[in-house]
């Protein structure tokens, strides 16, 4: 089973709280999305190969690590840009790939209208962003679309998740890694997370 990383860090845990708040408005929770999207990014990105380039500094030459893998982004539609914005602060030249999915607000299911990735998504880790893994069905509709397409490493990130989203994302996908910065309770019958932090894409965009 793939491994799931709880990133517990302090300051992730108490920005978290700021966006579960629900008197925190639109602009600290965008704010709060992306610092703790550039904390989790840290984390996603901690196993990345390093090779060594010959700089030259002010004193002498010397070999220095630089990144040797390639990755991207892939955004679910639209509250994984939120996501996205951070972790492009700590690596702005990374390629984004856009997935629209919605949910059937009746089965709750995953429906594609939009996909636009990287043509060369295969040589790249590609780091999945949705804030919210509640059911699981987008991210695994995301990831398996992804996997269609020959894409060989992939991650998942996500800043809440259930527990039930969880297990149906392993099942589905049990090669791919998940961080979040927290697992809750449950889910409740409209498919929201418990305690949560409501609507993440309403609250980013400021649309309820
Ligand atoms: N999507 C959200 O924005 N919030 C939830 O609680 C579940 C899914």
């Amino acid at each position: 089973m793939a491994q799931v990383t709880v990133v517990d860090h302090p300051l992730i845990q108490h920005k978290l709280t700021g966006l579960r708040r629900k008197e925190t408005q639109t602009g600290d929770f965008r704010r709060l999305l992306r610092e703790i999207a550039l904390l989790l990014a840290y984390e996603v990105t901690r196993d990345m190969p390093l090779t060594r380039e010959r700089i030259e500094t002010p004193l002498m030459p010397m070999d220095a690590p630089v990144l040797a893998g390639k990755l991207c982004f892939v955004s679910i539609l639209r509250a994984g840009n939120g996501i996205l914005d951070g972790m492009l602060d700590l690596l702005p030249s990374a390629p984004v790939g856009h997935i629209g999915l919605y949910r059937d607000p009746q089965t709750l299911a995953s429906v594609e209208y939009y996909f636009k990735v990287p043509h060369d998504i295969s040589d790249r880790l590609a780091i999945v962003v949705d804030p919210m893994l509640a059911t699981g069905n987008s991210a695994i509709a995301a990831v398996q679309r992804l996997k269609d397409i020959s894409a060989k490493s992939i991650k998942l990130v996500c800043i809440l998740a259930a527990p039930e989203g969880v297990k149906s994302f392993q099942e589905a996908h049990p090669d791919v890694a998940v961080f979040t910065a927290a697992i809750d309770r449950q889910l409740n019958d409209h498919g929201y997370i418990l305690p949560g932090l409501g609507d993440a894409g309403d609250r980013l965009f400021g649309t309820k």
